[in-house]
C-alpha cells in the first residue's frame, strides 16, 4: 500500500503524512529531505550548486535512514534543495532511493512534490494538498514567531511565490496534481478536518484492495 501525497511548499503535507503514516503505521519518507540532504552535502562540502555532474554523484549517496528535518530545515538548504531539483540526474539519483523505500510492508506514505506523476504513479491513493499563498505564507510565519525567533511577513510571503514558480515551473516534474489525486484545499481546514478528510479517502482504497 503506496500513499502519495503532493503539494506545494508549507500547505501542511508534512504534518498531514505523518499522521496519515502513525495512524496506520506505514512508513514515512519526506522526499524533500532527500533534496534538502543533498543541497546540504554541497554546501558543506563548499561545492558548486550549478554542477549537474557533482550533485547528481552527491544525491547517489544520499542515506535515508539519516535524515533529519529539524538539521535540514534551514533556509538556506531549501532554496538550494529547490534549485538542484530541477536536475534531472539528481533526480533520477533520488527517485531510484525514493522507489526503494516505496515498497516497504506494511506499507508507505510517502510526501513531496512528484509522488502521484512520478515517482509511484500506480499508487492506489493520492493526495494533492494545496492552500493559498497567504494562508502557507501565514503559517510559517506563525511557526517562526512561535519559536521566538523575529519573522517578516511579506518577506515570506514573496518566497513562498519564488518556491511555487520554481517548483511548478521547472521542465522535469514539475509540480502538479495527478489526474486521478483527490485535491484537499486546507486553506479553511485545521490539520485535524485535513486528516479526517484523508483517512476517509484512503479507509475507501483500503476496502477496495
Ligand atoms: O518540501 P521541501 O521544502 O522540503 O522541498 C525542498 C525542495 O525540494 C523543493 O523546493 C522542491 C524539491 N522537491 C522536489 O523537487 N521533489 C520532491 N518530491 C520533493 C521536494
Amino acid at each position: 500500500m503506496i500513499i502519495a501525497i503532493d503539494g506545494p511548499a508549507a500547505a501542511g503535507k508534512g504534518t498531514l503524512s505523518r499522521r496519515i503514516a502513525e495512524a496506520y503505521g506505514f512508513h514515512h519518507l519526506d522526499t524533500g529531505l532527500t533534496y534538502r540532504a543533498t543541497a546540504r552535502a554541497l554546501l558543506d562540502a563548499g561545492l558548486p550548486l550549478d554542477d549537474e555532474g557533482i550533485a547528481a554523484k552527491i544525491a547517489g549517496t544520499v542515506e535515508l535512514a539519516g535524515l533529519d528535518r529539524d538539521i535540514l530545515s534551514a533556509h538556506e538548504i531549501g532554496e538550494a534543495a529547490s534549485k538542484i531539483a530541477v536536475m534531472p540526474s539528481v533526480r533520477r539519483a533520488l527517485v531510484d532511493a525514493q522507489r526503494a523505500f516505496s515498497i516497504r510492508e506494511p506499507g508507505t506514505v510517502l510526501d513531496g512534490r512528484d509522488i502521484g506523476t512520478v515517482v509511484c504513479p500506480q499508487a492506489p491513493v493520492k493526495l494533492y494538498v494545496t492552500a493559498s499563498p497567504e494562508v502557507r505564507a501565514k503559517r510559517r510565519f506563525d511557526e517562526i514567531v512561535g519559536k521566538g525567533r523575529a519573522a517578516d511577513f511579506e518577506a515570506i510571503f514573496e518566497d513562498v511565490k519564488r518556491r511555487d514558480e520554481r517548483d511548478m515551473g521547472r521542465a522535469d516534474s514539475p509540480l502538479k496534481p495527478a489526474e486521478d489525486a483527490h485535491l484537499l484545499d486546507t486553506s479553511e481546514m485545521s490539520i485535524e478536518a485535513a486528516f479526517r478528510a484523508a483517512k476517509d479517502l484512503i479507509d475507501a482504497a483500503l476496502n477496495k484492495a
